[in-house]
């Protein structure tokens, strides 16, 4: 029999339908509640909230659980390649090897961009912050492919728009690096594998045809496994609903990268490594810095810790840790940063206030010393977080569009002034 809700309010007696996912999540179903009762909920931040009904990724957050299309994180992050898992979150499949094989064909042959985006690229500064440069190139796109702006295209163009992203957005990408270094652009080598092409682009000069190391190359393909989705976070959030309105893939990814930037969320990134940084420069008192987290007088945050959903621990986390030992290990890079990242760990996983409010390191906590040991600089390291969660967000918009869900347009309650009559200034 289908469960019900109860809401009992003014005397009156609503009954709701409860609605119960693949994994046994329930939720009740509130659509027609306003209609019936004129009454809506309030939910700031949606912290109790669910958007959509989704089969792209599963979290447990209490079990530390995450699963793209019911693979499990730890088996993809060690397993798959990038582009592999790119395919799984899009079309929700694991592609055979000729489909690989075409994807991966297809999308080397669209990672060159419109020479005249290099004239937008010219218009920044070289103290542009890539994310800003990241978002602006990416909404440049409409510019060059006007088709990929009406929303009702067919399967194969709204394809195409999806090949497109992921083959430029690398390019785009390094190019915003470029721009920040006021070194000259490096063109893609089709030849190369897609973090192969990366991250020549990032490190080649017209002078230095960059070698790339493997050990960097299958790093940066397990980051950006662990980064590809996350359901409904606040930039896969701000990609659907910017496509609710039917805005194209292009200005929905922009608005994405916009969100994305944020401290608190993936910009978290760089702001761990700035704050380990301060610590280090402080003389490594982590104690000190603990208890700065744990003041509520005091604005100061753990960067990299707590996380909305996640209160046990992130498995992304704990990948990262492991991986960041055997890259710097395999590269022979000591960074002190990492041992005080370790020991700020210790100190906060066993201090009550972490634990009773469930604040373990996410995945920005171990990323960064990554980044930073292969050469990435600190105000990129979002934009690598951009670059893996691009699948994700493409995932999300077209299963959306596919679903043929509404605009977004939440209610409000009003809290400001009741009616009053218009006073001519000669009066006020
Ligand atoms: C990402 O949603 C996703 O899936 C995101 C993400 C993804 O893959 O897309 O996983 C990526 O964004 C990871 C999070 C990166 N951000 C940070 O590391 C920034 C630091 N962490 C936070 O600011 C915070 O933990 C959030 C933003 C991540 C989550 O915030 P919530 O869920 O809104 O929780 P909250 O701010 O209401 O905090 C609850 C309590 C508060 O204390 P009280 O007011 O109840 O006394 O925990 C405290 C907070 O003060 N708290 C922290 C803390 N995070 C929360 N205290 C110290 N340090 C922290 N980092």
């Amino acid at each position: 029999m289908a469960k019900k809700a109860e809401l009992h309010i003014d005397g009156e007696i609503i009954e709701l339908p409860v609605i119960t996912g693949t994994e046994n999540e329930t939720a009740i179903d509130i659509s027609r509640l306003r209609a019936e009762t004129g009454v809506i909920t309030l939910d700031k931040g949606f912290k109790n909230t669910g958007s959509t009904q989704s089969g792209i990724t599963f979290l447990d957050g209490e079990k530390g659980i995450l699963r793209y299309r019911g693979y499990a994180i730890e088996e993809l992050a060690e397993e798959s390649s990038f582009l592999e898992v790119a395919f799984l979150l899009i079309y929700g499949e694991l592609p055979t090897s000729e489909d690989l094989a075409a994807f991966e064909k297809e999308i080397s042959e669209h990672t060159l961009v419109h020479e005249d985006v290099r004239s937008i690229l010219d218009g920044f500064p070289s103290k542009a912050h890539p994310m800003g440069v990241l978002s602006s190139l990416v909404s440049s796109l409409t510019a060059f492919y006007p088709k990929s702006l009406d929303p009702n295209r067919s399967v194969e163009e709204i394809n195409g728009t999806i090949i497109r992203s992921i083959a430029k957005l690398p390019t785009l990408a390094a190019w915003s690096f470029k721009n920040r270094m006021r070194q000259p652009v490096i063109y893609p080598d089709n030849s190369l594998g897609y973090c192969e092409n990366f991250i020549r682009m990032m490190f080649s000069l017209p002078t230095l045809n960059y070698e790339v190391n493997p050990v960097v190359a299958s790093a940066l393909n397990k980051l950006l496994i662990l980064h590809a989705d996350h359901e409904q976070n606040c930039s896969a959030s701000t990609v659907r609903i910017v496509g609710s309105s039917h805005a194209s893939l292009y200005a929905s990814v922009s608005a994405g990268i916009a969100a994305l930037w944020g401290p608190l969320h993936g910009g978290a990134n760089q702001a761990v490594i700035e704050m380990l940084e301060q610590i280090k420069d402080d003389g490594g008192d982590v104690d000190k810095y603990v208890a700065k987290a744990k003041d509520r007088s005091d604005s100061f945050r753990l960067m990299g810790f707590g996380h909305r959903v996640y209160k046990s621990f992130d498995p992304r986390a704990t990948i990262i840790k492991k991986a960041a030992d055997e890259v710097l290990g395999q590269l022979g890079v000591e960074d002190p940063v990492l041992d005080i990242a370790k020991k700020l760990e210790q100190v906060a996983l066993n201090d009550e206030y972490f634990k009773v409010k469930g604040l373990y390191p996410n995945v920005d906590f171990y990323s960064g010393i990554i980044y930073r040991a292969i050469g990435i600089p600190t105000d990129m390291f979002t934009v690598m977080f951009a670059l893996g969660r691009l699948p994700g967000w493409i995932a999300q918009w077209k299963e959306m569009r596919e679903n043929g869900e509404p605009i977004g347009r939440p209610r409000q309650i009003y809290t400001g002034a009741t009616e009053r009559k218009y006073v001519p200034i000669e009066k006020r």
